[in-house]
């Protein structure tokens, strides 16, 4: 009998996730919860929402499911692992309290200056009073960082006096994300780039790099998104710095976690920065990426369920394997995102893009597949070489017509330089 397996979450990685499992010899059965439209092609989705604990823990067990592996942070921190495990389920992802390295950003770098992994130098604060006085002592350009959850958007890089004072005003004092502390950090520059890791306790299995395109236009230009775009196979990414990555951030953050009593069970994804003075951490998070995991997940040549299972279990896994070819995805979005923008509008064309989709925030009506969040869509090309994916992805991203979308042309652009 094959397995069945619930992937929880709605976006373009949880699409990602649920299609490596359609090429999974061991699996039968896919349920999401929620889903998407998207996802409803290839799986059945379930109207849970992804932090109702109680309510997928119901599901799991009346539907006898083998293996559950969850995507987004909010339902780790809301403790589907914990609530899982006791109840003798087997699931991907950490607990809540391994989930702290994304939730609570003061633990993380508390985490990092104990074991002293690499990382920008930072004080926390919770009175405004104080924060403002630190960052007239240590001047900008500076990083605030909001302590707690914040749909990334509580990271403020101030490049003025009052951009900072601004951010501290909003974080500390109007309190708009609710009542949180505000880490301050040294600015670092260099290039960014992600690095996820299958974890389970000390042991780690990486993934390939990847970066992402935060800012929403060309050029990298306008405001912070959730990702635009993002490609593997980065040059500037040697294999002395992933080496480096590896011993010196990543294995000793995992067993970092082990010593503290929270052992990983998930993803461990870096948010590494390649600055003039070595490799440091921005920012850990405690799950797949997103756009990251739907440029790598296409690579990976192995039954992604064998990885599943073997962390969800504790038991030594067979190391993933991975085609060695450049993947590059350019994300469709509604216009008006990140602000406003309207639902609704027919998507034509999915039909003739030689390349993956993964739908992010779409709905099925009448027939048709129409818009219905930000972030509408990704779609990915897979080339031996990256300027050859960077113009395959451009090509196929064409097709879609949609009177309501923009895109990104220039996804890439840093290996191109
Ligand atoms: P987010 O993913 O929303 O946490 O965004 C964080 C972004 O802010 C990163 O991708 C960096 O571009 C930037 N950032 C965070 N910390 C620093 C730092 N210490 N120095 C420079 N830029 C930073
Ligand atoms: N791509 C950044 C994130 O997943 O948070």
């Amino acid at each position: 009998m094959g397995k069945k397996v619930l992937v929880i979450g709605s976006g373009g990685r949880e699409h990602a996730i649920v299609d490596a499992l359609t090429r999974s010899a061991q699996v039968e059965k896919i349920y999401c919860a929620p889903g998407n439209a998207g996802i409803a092609a290839v799986a059945e989705c379930v109207a849970i929402k992804d932090t109702d604990v109680e309510g997928l823990k119901a599901f799991a067990v009346e539907k006898g499911i083998d293996l559950t592996v969850v995507g987004p942070e909010a339902g780790l921190a809301a403790g589907v692992v914990d609530a899982f495990r006791a109840a003798g389920l087997k699931i991907f992802g950490h607990t809540k309290a391994a989930t702290r390295i994304e939730s609570s950003k003061e633990f993380a770098k508390q985490l990092m200056v104990k074991y002293d992994i690499p990382t920008a130098a930072y004080e926390a604060f919770d009175n405004y009073e104080e924060a403002k006085a630190y960052v007239d002592r240590t001047g900008v350009p500076t990083v605030l960082k909001y302590d707690g959850l914040a749909a990334g958007k509580g990271v403020v890089v101030a490049m003025t006096e009052q951009e900072a004072d601004e951010a501290l005003r909003d974080m500390l004092l109007d309190e708009s994300f609710g009542k949180g502390r505000v880490v301050i950090e040294q600015f670092l520059e260099g290039p960014e780039f992600s690095l996820m890791c299958f974890v389970c306790g000390d042991k780690l299995y990486p993934m390939p790099v990847a970066q992402d395109h935060k800012r929403a236009y060309d050029g990298d230009k306008g405001p912070n998104t959730g990702g635009m775009g993002a490609y593997t196979c980065l040059p500037f990414i040697t294999d002395e710095d992933m080496e480096y990555a590896m011993e010196k951030i990543m294995r000793p953050t995992a067993a970092a976690m082990v010593a503290e009593g929270c052992p990983l069970t998930g993803v461990l994804y870096g948010g590494l920065m390649k600055t003039p003075n070595g490799i440091k951490v921005i920012e850990f998070n405690a799950r797949f990426g997103d756009p990251e995991t739907e440029v790598v997940l296409p690579l990976i040549s192995s039954d992604i369920c064998d990885i599943f299972e073997a962390v969800a279990t504790g038991v030594e896994a067979t190391e993933p394997t991975w085609e060695s070819l450049a993947t590059l995805g350019i994300v469709l979005a509604s216009k008006g995102y990140p602000g406003s923008y309207e639902k609704g509008y027919a998507i034509k064309g999915l039909e003739a893009v030689d390349g993956q989709i993964y739908h992010m925030g779409t709905a099925a009506k009448d027939g048709e597949i129409v818009t219905a969040g930000g972030r509408v869509m990704i779609v990915v090309c897979k080339a031996q070489t990256l300027a050859a994916a960077h113009a395959k992805a451009n090509a196929e991203v064409a097709k879609i017509e949609c009177e309501n979308l923009f895109y990104r042309t220039d996804i890439g652009h840093k290996a191109f330089k």
